[in-house]
């Protein structure tokens, strides 16, 4: 079965290495027929959750920016890949500030599967540990989530050390699965 997957990748370094996990597991999941959405969350304008409530009536956020129709992708998304680099032990701003805002509708992004990428330069797994909370975090609020993967990218400092890494392999390899 084709499904849609919507990969967040939400580093600021569009070239780095969380980055090249995503468009392997991309490359993967189109080698398997699956239809790809790929959204840098650098290219985005999201704006800080305000707590206004505002979205609980209706679902409609108060502020006007891309937050909207990365909403639209994630309700109509079979899967949802989220990326982050490890940034203190947690996610990074942009992916904190994405997480935040799908309180706007977090009561109709149902029934997801769940892969995780992560990458850090310390090279072990207890590193990603507070990371891949926030993300398994976010989706036990969401109704009838499943978790299907986590990528550790692990021990890459600069954009490219990745390139050689499993990981690397790993991306692909969940991408044709997925
Ligand atoms: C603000 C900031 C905080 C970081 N914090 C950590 C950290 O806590 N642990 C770690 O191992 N690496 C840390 N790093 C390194 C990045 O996780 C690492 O460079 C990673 O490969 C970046 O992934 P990206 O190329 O996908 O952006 C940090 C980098 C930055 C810029």
């Amino acid at each position: 079965m084709s499904k849609h997957i919507l990969i967040l990748a939400g580093s600021p370094r569009k070239n780095g290495n969380s980055a090249a996990l995503c468009r392997e597991f991309a490359r993967g999941a189109e080698e398997s027929g699956h239809r790809v959405e790929l959204i840098f969350l650098r290219d985005k304008k999201i704006g800080y959750c305000l707590a206004c409530y505002h979205c609980k009536s209706g679902g409609v956020c108060a502020i006007k920016d891309d937050m909207a129709e990365i909403l639209d992708a994630m309700n109509v998304a079979d899967v949802i890949v989220m990326a982050s680099p490890v940034y203190f032990y947690s996610v990074d701003a942009q992916m904190k500030a994405l997480i935040d805002r799908a309180v706007a509708q977090w009561l109709t992004i149902k029934n997801k599967e769940f892969y995780y990428i992560m990458t850090a330069a310390e090279d072990t797994d207890t590193v990603m540990d507070c990371t891949l909370e926030c993300f398994r975090g976010f989706a036990r609020c969401l109704e009838g989530s499943r978790e299907r993967g986590v990528i550790y990218g692990k021990g890459v400092y600069a954009p490219g050390e990745i390139l050689d890494k499993p990981a690397m392999r790993e991306a692909y390899a969940m991408g044709r699965e997925a």
